[in-house]
């Protein structure tokens, strides 16, 4: 299995990862619905995560909630930790041994016909080339309910085209229009269910398309890279702590900041 990650990851710059210990993912799918009990208060329906948007909720009471929740979850990082627990096996392949996760953990709540959200782009730029993102939706995704990514390959063609059309002189609106058609059609649209990660490379262009389903799509993203690779403008400490030391950067550290150094 981790050989077939690795393998997709290096042809694709993503792969979908199985977690295996889903009690860990539950403990944090319950424990973002006891902290909306607390906020919410009589609010909570049936089925919350996907009925979510049946709520009588207001946008700016949505956002206070879902500010008031991301705090919670990150008190003392521990969706950052739980995080590195759950995806420590692969983490650990991919980066080695010194490894440091973002610190926030960043929740997305996206209603149906919610047309805010719409993007498509890629996270490095700003953020470092030698980061991957693990994407854990905390529902089940299908069509629109979904995230679509564009592989290695296609983002590479889409890269180039619109470095030709940019040196061309072509107006902006056609680039642009060019851009999101390319990686709509193009971008991979795998269902997921709850359970399984898509993790992937920061320099892949992906699409966050308007939600056109009848339930409520929720994610967590979790950041990883290894403590000693550049970082992106997201740096350490402020952004990242460290999930893991090897025994040699501990020596080192220890060396550090005692008096045999
Ligand atoms: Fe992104």
């Amino acid at each position: 299995m981790v050989e077939k990650n690795i393998k997709s990851l290096l042809k694709n710059g993503y792969f979908i990862y199985n977690v295996k210990d889903k009690k860990k993912l539950n403990f944090l799918k319950d424990d973002i619905f006891k902290e909306s009990k607390k906020i919410l208060k009589g609010k909570i329906k049936k089925n919350f995560f996907n009925e979510f948007h049946n709520i009588n909720i207001s946008n700016q009471k949505l956002n206070e909630y879902r500010l008031k929740l991301m705090k919670k979850v990150n008190v003392g990082e521990k969706f950052s930790k739980k995080g590195y627990e759950i995806f420590q096996e692969i983490i650990q392949k991919i980066f080695g041994l010194d490894i440091v996760a973002q610190k926030n953990v960043n929740l997305v709540i996206q209603k149906p016909n919610d047309p805010s959200q719409i993007s498509v782009h890629r996270d490095a730029p700003p953020n470092s080339d030698y980061e991957l993102v693990v994407w854990v939706p905390l529902v089940n995704t299908f069509k629109s309910k979904n995230m679509y990514i564009l592989d290695k390959n296609n983002t590479s063609k889409l890269i180039k085209k619109i470095k030709k059309f940019s040196n061309n002189n072509k107006k902006s609106e056609k680039i642009m229009d060019f851009y999101y058609s390319f990686a709509f059609n193009k971008s991979k649209k795998h269902k997921l269910r709850f359970g399984q990660a898509l993790i992937f490379w920061t320099g892949l262009i992906h699409c966050v398309p308007e939600n056109q389903e009848k339930e409520t799509r929720w994610s967590l993203n979790f950041r990883f890279k290894n403590t000693f690779s550049p970082y992106g403008t997201k740096g350490f400490p402020d952004y990242f702590a460290v999930a893991n030391s090897s025994p040699i950067t501990k020596l080192a550290l220890e060396k550090k900041g005692s008096d045999f150094n």
